[in-house]
């Protein structure tokens, strides 16, 4: 789990260790080690862009999901997206590790209103960072899924709706749970390898 400590990383390690899988939180330092005791959580302290680092916590694994992000809009920032892209391929071709799923924006869906064509030229360093992103990690050989979401909440609800190509309906915000509960639920699931899914809330 890359991004384990973030808002929907750490709610994506709990619901895993709910569902009794074995979790390795990777963070980049001691002090933001997960506040939770379990016998299947494994934490490794590192830099989730440093390919070698991966190759060490990708080894005997089977899915790694990622939900880094720049945490402002920056061009250093956002550039965390394609670099751990980039990273976790060549962790992957190192250890032969196959399922990726990652988060990012839904900035990369064609425009359907004014809103769709302005923020991307506000954010345009997330968006530029987050194609890269995906293109690199479709290009290798990998089975790999994409959840791309417009605005998170930090709801208390696990709910989502998630569409291929597009963001569901009116596209409404998702919570992180949910955005997590997603991610989850797509990690063993036939359908959703090489897609590019539109997570929103539920209507
Ligand atoms: N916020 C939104 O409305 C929104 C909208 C669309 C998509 N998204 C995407 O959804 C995902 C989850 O968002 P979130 O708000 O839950 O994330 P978040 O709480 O901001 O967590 C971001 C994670 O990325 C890590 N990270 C950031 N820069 C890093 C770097 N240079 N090196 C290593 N780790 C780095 C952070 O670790 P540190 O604590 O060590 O910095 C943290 O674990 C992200 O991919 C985000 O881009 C968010």
């Amino acid at each position: 789990m890359l991004g384990a400590n973030g808002r929907t990383g750490s709610q994506l390690v709990r619901l895993a260790l709910e569902r009794d899988a074995d979790v390795t939180a990777i963070v980049r330092s001691e002090d933001k080690r997960l506040d939770l005791e379990d016998d299947n959580l494994t934490t490794m302290l590192g830099d989730p862009c440093d390919p070698n680092f991966l190759s060490r916590a990708f080894r005997g694994k089977d899915v790694v999901v990622s939900t880094l992000g720049g945490r402002t809009p920056t061009k250093t920032a956002t550039s965390v997206y394609y670099r751990s892209a980039e990273a976790i391929v060549e962790a992957a071709r190192d250890t032969g590790l196959k399922r990726v799923l990652v988060t990012s924006t839904a900035l990369l869906f064609p425009p359907r209103s004014l809103l769709d064509r302005l923020l991307p030229m506000i954010v345009r360093n997330t968006v530029s960072s987050a194609r890269k992103m995906e293109q690199t990690l479709a290009g290798a050989d990998i089975s790999w899924t994409f959840a791309r979401c417009g605005f998170l909440t930090d709801k208390d609800v696990t709910n989502y709706r998630a569409e291929i190509d597009h963001l569901p309906g009116n596209g409404s915000p998702v919570s992180r749970k949910g955005l997590a509960s997603f991610l989850i639920d797509s990690i063993e699931h036939p359908d959703a390898i090489c897609q590019v899914f539109g997570v929103s809330g539920p209507e």
